[in-house]
This record gives structure tokens, sequence and C-alpha cells, in this order.
């Protein structure tokens, strides 16, 4: 049996990495696969998301990755195979209104797993970071990608702290022999992502008739990839990735943010005349893309979701569960304890 500690799993992406997971191991409930989370629940994390996990062999840890006691007093229990950190905070816009709380959970909260991993002989960490590490990349050369070799270049407090982490990670690895491998991915969109980030938002906004806000022109690209993609890489890294490695994640789905909202809009039926252009975000990346060569020659990785289909499902899966995101709206969900 292997039994992973999901940091952050009530959040966007650590809950799908939990349904994958399940899913991929249909025998969860009995006893070949353990997922236990840990998470602090912020205000990006959900337990609604997570009530239909806990029907499988799991459990849910309410706790805070910077908190050596609790995160240590778990390992010594739980015995884990494995630790997936997902948990962080996340939104490149409260990174600048606040930044401070950023570098406590994505680059502390990221030393006490590690410290963790080391003390409790742990085999594998894996730490999951974003694109945002490399900075951007111009408009006017579409020639040029992201690989794992790009230079670190960060523009918010956010890939500050999220690079910061990725460089603990791989001192830790050199000087310990911590057993870790990061992840690199381009954009996600899917099911249970936090009405703050475009895709959500926009869609939100679209079925409440509320002005769609876009920062500067729209004309910033981002990579986007489906969230299941990035469940089955990390599944994939886990499986057959080489420690002290990194791997960059992403479909080649670059779109301009105007195009994103504008197909929205299309498939909710409503007018473009919704779409208000705002103010910048300060020091905002221009593109991201992703080069995912060696994922692909290394693990044999390729992401499955086009961006058409991926976007009407998410869409799809927007209107069919209304209820999980006005939670959100109301604030209601911050009471739920499962
Ligand atoms: P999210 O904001 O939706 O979820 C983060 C989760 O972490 C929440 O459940 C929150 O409660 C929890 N959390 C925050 N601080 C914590 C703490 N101190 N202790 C324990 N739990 C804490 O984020 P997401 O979009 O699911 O992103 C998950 C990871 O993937 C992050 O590390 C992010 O940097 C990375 N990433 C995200 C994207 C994307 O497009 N969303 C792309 C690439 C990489
Ligand atoms: P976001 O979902 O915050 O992800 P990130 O900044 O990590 O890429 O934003 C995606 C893009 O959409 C980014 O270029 C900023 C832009 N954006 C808007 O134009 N309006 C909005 O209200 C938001 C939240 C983002």
């Amino acid at each position: 049996m292997k039994n992973i500690l999901v940091t952050g799993g009530a959040g966007f992406i650590g809950s799908n990495f939990i349904y994958y997971m399940q899913r991929k191991h249909p025998d969860y409930r009995l006893v070949c696969i353990r997922l236990v989370c840990i998470d602090a629940l912020t205000y990006a994390g959900n337990l609604y998301t997570l009530d239909e996990a806990r029907k499988g062999n799991f459990r849910f840890v309410l706790g805070d990755i910077t908190d050596r006691k609790t995160v240590f007093a778990l390992c010594n229990e739980e015995k884990f195979d494995a630790i997936v950190n997902f948990a962080a905070e996340s939104h490149v816009d409260r990174s600048i209104e606040n930044p401070e709380v950023f570098l406590k959970t994505n680059i502390l909260g990221t030393q006490v797993l590690l410290d963790a991993c080391n003390k409790f002989d742990i085999p594998r960490y894996h730490q999951v970071s974003t694109d945002e590490v490399y900075g951007d990349l111009p408009l006017d050369r579409p020639d040029l990608f992201f690989t794992e070799t790009t230079p670190i270049h960060t523009s918010s407090p956010y890939s500050a702290s999220k690079a910061s982490a990725d460089l603990l990670v791989m001192a830790y690895h050199r000087t310990f022999g911590t057993p870790a491998t990061i992840s690199r991915c381009s954009n996600n969109y899917g099911p249970y992502q936090f009405p703050e980030k475009l895709i959500p938002l926009m869609i939100s906004k679209a079925l409440a008739d509320e002005k769609l806000p876009v920062y500067g022109e729209g004309l910033n690209v981002r990579d986007w990839l489906y969230v299941d993609d990035h469940c089955k890489a990390i599944d994939m890294i886990l499986e057959n990735g080489k420690v002290g490695e990194v791997y960059n994640i992403g479909g080649h789905n670059e779109k301009a943010n105007i195009d994103v909202v504008k197909t929205i809009l299309k498939a909710v039926g409503k007018d473009e005349s919704l779409i208000t252009y705002v103010k910048d975000r300060p020091g905002h990346d221009m593109r991201y893309a992703i080069d995912p060569a060696k994922i692909h020659a290394e693990l044999g990785w390729t992401p499955e979701t086009l961006f058409n289909d991926g976007i009407q499902k998410t869409i799809d899966w927007y209107l069919n569960n209304r209820e999980w995101w006005q939670k959100i709206l109301s604030g209601e969900y911050k009471n739920y304890r499962g």
C-alpha cells in the first residue's frame, strides 16, 4: 500500500489530484492507496470539495504546513511513502497586496516539509511549482519557450516565493540527499478552482451578468492546461521521475486573456459588452509558454485534453455545480467542517 501526504488538498489542484489518484486506483476503498490531506483551510481551502474523497481510504487533517510540531507528529504517525506539496498561497494579485504570508507558507512551509522528509526518512518529496518562476516571454518571440534550464527570473512576490522554495528543494537534495523532484506547470483550469482566478471568475461573473474585469488590453498570454493532465504528470513523476530533477509541464495551449474571456461569454450565451478593461496588474507577466519536451521524452507524458474540450467541460462543471461556487461567494463554505 502507498500512503501519500497531499498538502493543500482542499484547494484546486490538490483536490483534483486526490480525485485523480482515487480514480486511478479503483480499489482505493480497500488498501492499495491511502491519501492523507493536510490543509490549513485558508480562504482558498474548501471542505465541500473533499466530500466525495472521504468515501475512500482518506484522512483529512486540519493543519498548517508551517507548524513543525503538527507536521512532524503526522509524519511520525503515518509513515508516508511520499509527500506531494500543493499547499501554497497561489494568487498573484493577493501577493501584491500582502506578500508576507506568501513567504511564510510557500518558503518556510516547504522547509518544514523537507525537514520532515529527512527526519522520518520519507522516500519521496514532490514540490508542485509553477512556470512563473521563469518570469515571462515577449509577445513578439513566439519561438521562445521555458525549458528546465531557463534562468529563474521572477516578477511577483508569488513567483519569487515559489522560486525560493524550488531553490530550497534543490539545496536539500544536494546537501542532505533529500529524494526530491520538482514540477513547474503552466496555468491550470478545471473543476474546483477558486473563483478569483481568471477562468472561474469570468464564468461566475458572466452568469451573474456582471462586468468582466480584463487587465490592461487583455493581450497577455497564458499556456492553459486542463487540471487532470497536470495530475497525471505528477503521478508519472512520482512513479518514474528521477530525484533531483525538474520537469516542466504544459500542453502548448497558448491563449490571450481576451480570447479566453470571449470564449467563455460565447459558451454561456452572454454579450461581449460585459467586458470591461481595467487598470493593469503591476509587473504583469506578458507571456508564459512551456516546452514539455523533457517530461514527454523521459516519462512519456502527453496532455489528453485540448483547450476547446477542456474549457467546455469546465464551463459545464461550473453550470452544474453552481452551489459549490455560490457557497464561496456567500462565504458559507468557511463554516463547513465536513
Ligand atoms: P489554491 O490556492 O487553490 O489551493 C491552495 C491550498 O493550500 C488551499 O486549500 C489552502 O487552504 C492550502 N494552504 C494554504 N496555506 C497553507 C498552509 N500554510 N498550510 C496548509 N495548507 C495551506 O492553489 P492551487 O491553484 O490548487 O495551486 C496548488 C499548487 O500548484 C500551488 O503550489 C501553486 O503554486 C501551484 N501551481 C498552480 C497553478 C495554477 O494554475 N493554479 C499552476 C502551476 C502551479
Ligand atoms: P490568474 O488566473 O490570476 O493567473 P496568473 O496570474 O497566475 O497567470 O490570471 C490569468 C491572467 O488573467 C493573467 O494575465 C491576469 C489576467 N486576469 C484578468 O485580466 N482579470 C482578472 O480579473 C484576473 C483575476 C486575471
